[in-house]
């Protein structure tokens, strides 16, 4: 028998014996038979009945208070081609890929695109994490471009790049996009082109190295002899804002890029961990900038895969890869305070089977101070978890990997390994609760939970916060630090939601009961909390609303009360898309909503399909979060 196919509390006893009944847990089961509260998660046993402790005993007076905290009617599912808000709200498109952010770019074809020398004053394709800073009166976007969708960029090749131009194009529509917005004549948000805040930043951007793996060897390359001046940063998947007012952008699938034009080169051992290859993602960058070609420059992936931070009220800046937040497909980065002052900030490797991380700093921020020097000096940690509920931020050290501080940075994933953190299925954005001593990790999904190791040969079988088999939903694991000091290093945990089908799945992959069928997802991956403490969950999913995914309809955007646990649908996308990026106008009467990789010919209706950042608001113009 399968261990999915056993009940779920037969399983727990086979994965997780089950410990002595202690008083804790007594307290628990009577929390939950009078609240029948995350039954799904009680299935787990006693395992579970801990880890959903903290909602069910948090739950206590919002239950009693019994009214939704959500000022809106959920919405239902969509399988369309276009956007749906609830009543009352609305939307309009702020840019598109491809839209100018300054005068006399050339105007974007809706059969073509735009060539290489269009692309460097346009905005990016692929939006992804974003931020909206408020700089002497204006307010300026910074957002990721994360990735090409080559057969739409290129449609002439069927997304083959055929030629130098063609690559550059694609390298100039990726990376950030720094950009002033404003409400126009009829109210609604559009770019300000030509203001002095615009820039790109893509994949030839010069840029620095800080922290304690620049200028180390591992990062040399024969164009940059000191290991200090990196080009580019690559795969801006999610972000996030510092206290100081910079924007963190995160380096994920960076490994995509690169290729060999020699077929038989020895590649470096780290390559394997990392996904790096003889042939790339098609891409071909290798194929017309030598830069990519790893048979020639075999440290130059090494300078990818950061932390990057960026300026946005300067134009002029030197973004800087802050490398003591180590090297991984970075998710996004959640940078809080501890009590004391100590910079943290959570960060997720986003690949099955790998890491939930934090940084601590040693040195304290002093609020108006630039604070980006103290990402230079701290402690790695990799999250381990246990099946009773605790868990513990694990420091990687010589002492604890065996590995030399410099090769701790740069190859992080296997210090993790060396340290033994915990293997989770596929960790998106990490947040920190504004209003409450908690971290939340969107954790996608992972076809290969309990099937196969990951690249590093780590144990995958399941495990507290990722506790199914070939796990196709996703769930939202939270943590409570010790002492409500995110500096400190031991926590409890509990899962927030296990995405599910409560009306085609069996067992746990109905999901928890804060999961029904008029709000179920798959697949959480942004994840943003407003001012008030409401968590908005984006999904990044299988949208064909067919078989294990019927009842889902298109990915979407959901609103979260981490008191209650409820969960509402807000926001629909259209068909094709991946809804990811969040941020509000400074009034907090705008919401901005990034739409990835649209299918059809969103939004225009016909032509090419074109990434966007919509906004959404209230008719009756209140606040949105
Ligand atoms: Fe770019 Fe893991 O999402
Ligand atoms: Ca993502
Ligand atoms: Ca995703």
């Amino acid at each position: 028998m399968k261990d999915h196919e056993l009940t779920m509390d037969e399983w727990d006893e086979v994965k997780n014996p089950r410990p002595e009944t202690s008083e804790f847990d007594l307290v628990v089961e009577e929390a939950i038979s009078r609240r029948g509260f995350l039954g799904g998660v009680l299935a787990f046993g006693s395992g579970a009945a801990v880890m959903s402790t903290g909602t069910l005993l948090s739950s206590t007076s919002a239950r009693a208070q019994a009214a939704s905290r959500f000022a809106f009617k959920p919405i239902p599912i969509a399988t369309d081609a276009t956007i749906h808000v609830p009543e009352g709200y609305s939307w309009s498109t702020v840019v598109r890929w491809g839209d100018p952010l300054r005068s006399g770019a050339t105007a974007f074809d809706p059969a073509n695109g735009h060539d290489a020398a269009t692309a460097e004053h346009v905005f990016g394709e692929n939006t992804d994490g974003m931020w909206l800073y408020s700089i002497d009166g204006r307010e300026v976007i910074a957002v990721n471009s994360e990735y090409a969708n080559r057969k739409t960029n290129l449609p002439n090749s069927e997304g083959v790049p055929q030629s130098a131009d063609d690559v550059l194009m694609l390298q100039r529509i990726q990376g950030v996009t720094i950009m002033e917005v404003a409400p126009n004549e009829s109210g609604q948000y559009e770019v300000v082109v030509d203001s002095p805040f615009n820039r790109r930043i893509d994949h030839n951007t010069p840029m620095t190295f800080s922290g304690p793996a620049a200028g180390s060897d591992l990062l040399k390359t024969d164009a940059d002899p000191e290991g200090m001046t990196p080009l580019g940063t690559m795969n801006n998947c999610g972000s996030g804002p510092t206290p100081w007012g910079t924007y963190l952008t995160c380096e994920e699938n960076f490994n995509g890029y690169f290729g060999s034009t020699d077929a038989e080169a020895e590649l470096p051992e780290d390559y394997k961990r990392y996904g790096i290859g003889h042939d790339g993602w098609g891409y071909d960058y290798h194929k017309f900038d030598e830069r990519f070609d790893v048979s020639k420059n075999p440290a130059e992936p090494r300078r990818q895969g950061w932390v990057t931070e960026i300026d946005p009220s300067d134009p002029n800046s030197t973004p800087i890869k802050r490398t003591g937040l180590g090297r991984f497909k970075h998710e996004n980065a959640a940078c809080t305070l501890a009590p004391d002052g100590r910079v943290v900030v959570y960060l997720g490797d986003d690949e099955r089977g790998e890491y939930l991380y934090k940084f601590v700093s040693n040195g304290v921020y002093s609020p108006g101070a630039d604070g980006g020097a103290l990402l230079d000096d701290g402690t790695l940690f990799v999250a381990k978890f246990n099946w009773d509920g605790t868990g513990e931020w694990l420091p990687l050290t010589p002492e604890t990997t065996g590995m030399e501080a410099v090769e701790i940075l740069v190859f992080t994933r296997m210090a993790a390994s060396a340290a033994g953190g915990t293997t989770m299925d596929r960790p998106e954005w990490v947040q920190v609760n504004p209003v409450a001593a908690e971290g939340y990790a969107s954790l996608t999904n992972n076809k290969n939970r309990g099937v196969k190791p990951n690249a590093g040969g780590d144990d995958t079988s399941v495990n507290g916060p990722n506790p199914r088999e070939a796990n196709k939903y996703g769930q939202i694991v939270r943590w409570y630090p010790a002492n409500d000091d995110h500096g400190t290093s031991s926590f409890r945990w509990d899962l927030f939601v296990m995405a599910g089908n409560p009306v085609v799945g069996e067992g746990a992959y109905k999901g928890s009961s804060n999961v029904n069928e008029g709000n179920m997802f798959n697949s959480p991956d942004g994840m943003m909390f407003d001012s008030t403490g409401i968590v908005w969950i984006q999904t990044d999913g299988d949208d064909s609303n067919e078989g294990d995914f019927e009842g889902q309809g298109n990915n979407q955007m959901l609103a979260g009360d981490p008191v209650t646990g409820e969960i509402q649908r807000f926001l629909t996308g259209p068909n094709g898309s991946e809804v990811t990026g969040l941020c509000w106008s400074t009034d907090r009467k705008t919401m901005f909503v990034g739409i990835q990789h649209p299918g059809g010919s969103f939004p225009d209706g016909e032509g090419l399909p074109r990434s966007s950042i919509v906004a959404v608001w209230r008719d009756d113009g209140a606040l949105v979060g």
